[in-house]
């Protein structure tokens, strides 16, 4: 197949993905699955993470400097994985970046609206998140008339980073969160944080097989791949050896370390100083 100047670079250009540290890694491995021939690169600010307790201007202002970063790096686009980050501003990003920018919150948004049966939707996410009503007035914008419960489970992140998913602690304070949301009734829980997909299969057992969950990670790979096609920016060389890079904040070995274990496949990371 002939292609234009134009596809061939584009075809070389990376996927921008930001991320507060690791989390945006679950994001990676879905677009990873789905689009196997894109080169990506990953900026995770390890040092200055967690941004779900950060006030929105300021989440809104190191996203910007971690966009800023990867303007220099050959994108196409830029997913912000984060979901504190986008709600804290993505029209703010979208202004200022000359490449299509792209949250987690609408592609969460209509797959919950897609599952729901009885319209009764919970939320789950970082006091950032859910602090900022983003999700909320996103699912009312498409329906008016949604029953939305929102809930910030700020210690979900540390049972994630500290490895206790596992643990009874672990279901206890699943159960202390989430059972009140169950109480209303809801058929669908967004995973409003890059951390959960990562306890699902703990949130699953805890809320029981009537409450489909919602995972953005998913979802924002199907955007991607739409906006790629639609835009004609994909990577039409299926032969090709995508070019990964990693970039962080803070330690690159308790990065990689993480990132092998998500990612199953070893990959060298970076740092740099934002
Ligand atoms: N990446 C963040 C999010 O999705 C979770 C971790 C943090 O608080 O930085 O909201």
């Amino acid at each position: 197949m002939a292609l234009s100047q134009e596809q061939l670079i584009n075809a070389h250009k990376a996927i921008g993905v930001i991320d507060s540290g690791v989390g945006g890694l679950t994001v990676v491995k879905e677009i990873w699955r789905r689009l196997p021939h894109e080169s990506i690169v990953y900026f995770g600010d390890t040092a200055r993470m967690p941004y779900g307790p950060r006030p929105n201007e300021e989440v809104r202002r190191f996203a910007l400097e971690m966009i800023e970063f990867l303007q220099h790096q050959e994108i196409k686009m830029v997913v912000v994985a984060c979901n504190s980050a986008s709600a804290a501003g993505l029209p703010y990003y979208q202004q200022v970046c000359e490449q299509p920018v792209l949250g987690v919150i609408e592609p969460g948004v209509r797959a919950a609206l897609a599952h729901s049966q009885n319209h009764r939707i919970g939320v789950i996410g970082t006091e950032g998140t859910i602090g900022s009503s983003e999700y909320e007035k996103a699912l009312k914008r498409h329906n008016n008339s949604l029953h939305i419960v929102s809930r910030a489970c700020p210690l979900f992140v540390l049972l994630v980073e500290n490895n206790l998913v596992e643990s009874p602690e672990a279901r206890k304070v699943a159960h202390e969160y989430l059972d009140p949301m169950l109480i209303e009734d809801i058929d669908t829980l967004i995973l409003g944080c890059t951390h959960y997909p990562l306890m699902a299969d703990m949130l699953q057992n805890v809320v029981g097989p009537s409450v489909r969950l919602i995972n953005s990670a998913e979802e924002i790979a199907f955007d991607v791949e739409n906006i790629l096609t639609a835009s004609g920016q994909g990577n039409p060389l299926n032969n090709n050896n995508p070019r990964h890079r990693f970039f962080v904040s803070g330690s690159t070995r308790a990065f990689e370390e993480i990132a092998f274990k998500m990612l199953q496949s070893e990959i060298k990371a970076y740092q740099v100083k934002l």
